[in-house]
């Protein structure tokens, strides 16, 4: 015997049709919300900064070892330069006369041309600029000529 109560085929369709209905509508509305408010991924930033213009006053290089990347400064200016090798992308290392990919061989003198090995490119210079604030900024997504030095 069954206690439930018995529905017929007419309130059953009735009832799936409402439910049906219902159901739809708030799946298109959530589809309509998640396309107002798409996901966003927030890219890190491809400038950054150096210091101010008077903390570099002595000639010399700095390893900026989180963002694979060399600064130098020398009576012309500053300039950054790529630690990336452009072979396939191991981290350079500094030598007497200029940067050794320790992967595959590639060599590069001071200015990060390449000197032999498989690099098929020069190591790149980045723009480097003064911020609104004052600060000497680093933009890893502008390069700049080889040799073209920032004055300070
Ligand atoms: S990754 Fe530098 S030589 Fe291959």
């Amino acid at each position: 015997m069954d206690d439930g109560e018995k529905i017929d085929r007419r309130t059953f369709i009735e009832k799936a049709g409402f439910y049906s209905f219902w159901l739809t509508l708030a799946a298109s509305v959530a589809g309509v919300v998640k396309f107002l408010m798409p996901d966003v991924f927030d890219e890190p930033s491809t400038s950054f900064r150096l210091g101010k213009p008077e903390e570099f006053t002595k000639d010399g290089g700095t390893r900026l070892e989180d963002k694979n990347l060399m600064i130098f400064k020398d009576p012309e200016g500053l300039y950054a330069i790529s630690a990336i090798c452009t072979h396939l992308g191991c981290i350079v290392g500094e030598t007497p006369a200029g940067f050794a990919c320790p992967c595959h061989g590639s060599r590069f003198d001071k200015q990060g041309i390449v000197a032999g090995g498989p690099a098929p490119r020069n190591l790149p210079w980045f723009k480097i600029y003064l911020s609104p604030e004052g600060y000497l900024m680093v933009d890893t997504a502008a390069t700049v000529t080889i040799g073209e030095k920032f004055k300070i």
